[in-house]
């Protein structure tokens, strides 16, 4: 157990070998920015997985005080927080999952890309330090905008050849989390019943939620499929002016990234009776879009299967024809800006 428990990091044993050490030992999550408006409700919701051995936490200031709080909840994960000039590499050190809420989040009157100045300083960091000290770790961006901010992040770990495109994802469950809240509002039914892919991207006409797969069906007349499909899209402003300044989605982001990294936890230990499918912002090959969201099945090794397009009716074929340039502008954006920052 010992042995199994050292070598599991480097990934030298066999991959069955490799998950019964995950499920013996549990795993090590780190949140980076978990001081934050999203980071502190979602450490807490980590705090309640019992897979979790080790949630460690990372923020530039306040990490202790978030600390001591949660390592009073009387659940499995030991909380060891950490912040400072070496802290990032502490904290994530040898780590099984990244997750990263941190970051500017915008204000009223701002779009996602705005944001991009900053929060590219923030994902370069956390991609320094992921191939410093835990290269083998599941990568999981919730900061914003997550549509340049993936393709920024593969292009350093490309250079540090730590890249597993298996393994680095933009969180984009909260696309989903609120097209299953919208229809069940609309058809009147439990929305953890409600199926609903959404693809592309995370932001405006990037969202594309398709609803001719919506199951249960739904039947709505055009203007009502194009009214779910733009309260979907425009969710995020929704929030934002909701909260008049006070930033953005916080609560149902915290909900939406701890349903993608149990999931994730899930996939790690191989569950053999249930499959894992999630939506995320990863590399792929489905579209021209060189990273694109679409249905995956999550496995030991991150992605397993990258389920494709779903079917698509003439209407989503047109927005997803639309959506594709302007995404495709936002990742060549993301390369340049992570060539530049090697
Ligand atoms: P927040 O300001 O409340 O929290 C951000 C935290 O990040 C702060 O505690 C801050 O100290 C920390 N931080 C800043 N720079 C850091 C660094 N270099 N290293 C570590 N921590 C650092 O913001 P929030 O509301 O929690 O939002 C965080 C990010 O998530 C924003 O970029 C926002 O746009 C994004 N977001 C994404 C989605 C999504 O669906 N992917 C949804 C909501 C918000
Ligand atoms: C969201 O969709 O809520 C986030 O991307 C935050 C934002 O800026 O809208």
């Amino acid at each position: 157990f010992v042995v199994s428990r050292l070598l599991t990091h480097v990934g030298k044993l066999p991959p069955m070998v490799q998950q019964l050490g995950y499920i013996n030992r549990g795993l090590k999550v780190t949140v980076v920015g978990s001081v934050g408006g999203i980071g502190q409700p979602l450490s807490l919701l980590l705090k309640l997985n019992p897979d979790v051995s080790t949630l460690s936490l990372y923020d530039i200031k306040n990490t202790t005080g978030v600390g001591v709080d949660l390592s009073h909840i009387n659940t499995r994960a030991t909380v060891c927080p950490f912040e400072g000039k070496d802290g990032l590499k502490k904290a994530m050190d040898k780590a099984d999952i990244v997750v990263i809420p941190a970051g500017l989040p915008r204000k009223p009157g701002m779009k996602r890309e705005d944001l991009v100045d900053v929060n590219a300083s923030v994902a370069c960091e956390v991609a320094f330090a992921a191939s410093a000290v835990c290269p083998g770790a599941m990568l999981a961006f919730i900061t914003n905008p997550i549509n340049v901010i993936v393709p920024i992040v593969a292009t350093i770990l490309k250079a540090k050849g730590t890249y597993d495109p298996n393994r680095l994802f933009g969180v984009t469950s909260l696309d989903v989390v609120r097209a299953q809240t919208f229809v069940a509002n609309i058809l009147n039914s439990d929305p953890l019943k409600v199926n609903i892919p959404v693809i592309g991207g995370h932001t405006g006409r990037t969202i594309l939620p398709i609803l001719s797969q919506c199951d249960p069906p739904f039947k709505g007349t055009d203007e009502e499929r194009q009214a779910l499909i733009q309260r979907v899209q425009n969710a995020g402003t929704e929030v934002v002016n909701a909260k008049d300044g006070l930033g953005s989605a916080t609560l149902s982001m915290a909900f939406a990234a701890a349903r993608f990294v149990n999931s994730l936890i899930k996939g790690i230990k191989g569950s053999e009776d249930e499959c894992v499918v999630e939506c995320a912002y990863v590399e792929s090959d489905v579209t021209e879009a060189q990273f694109f969201a679409t249905p995956l099945k999550l496995g030991p090794q991150g992605i397993e299967e990258n389920k494709g397009l779903p079917d698509l009716d003439d209407e989503e074929q047109k927005s997803l024809e639309c959506m594709l340039p302007i995404l495709m502008e936002s990742i060549e954006k993301g390369i340049k800006l992570g060539e530049g920052m090697m």
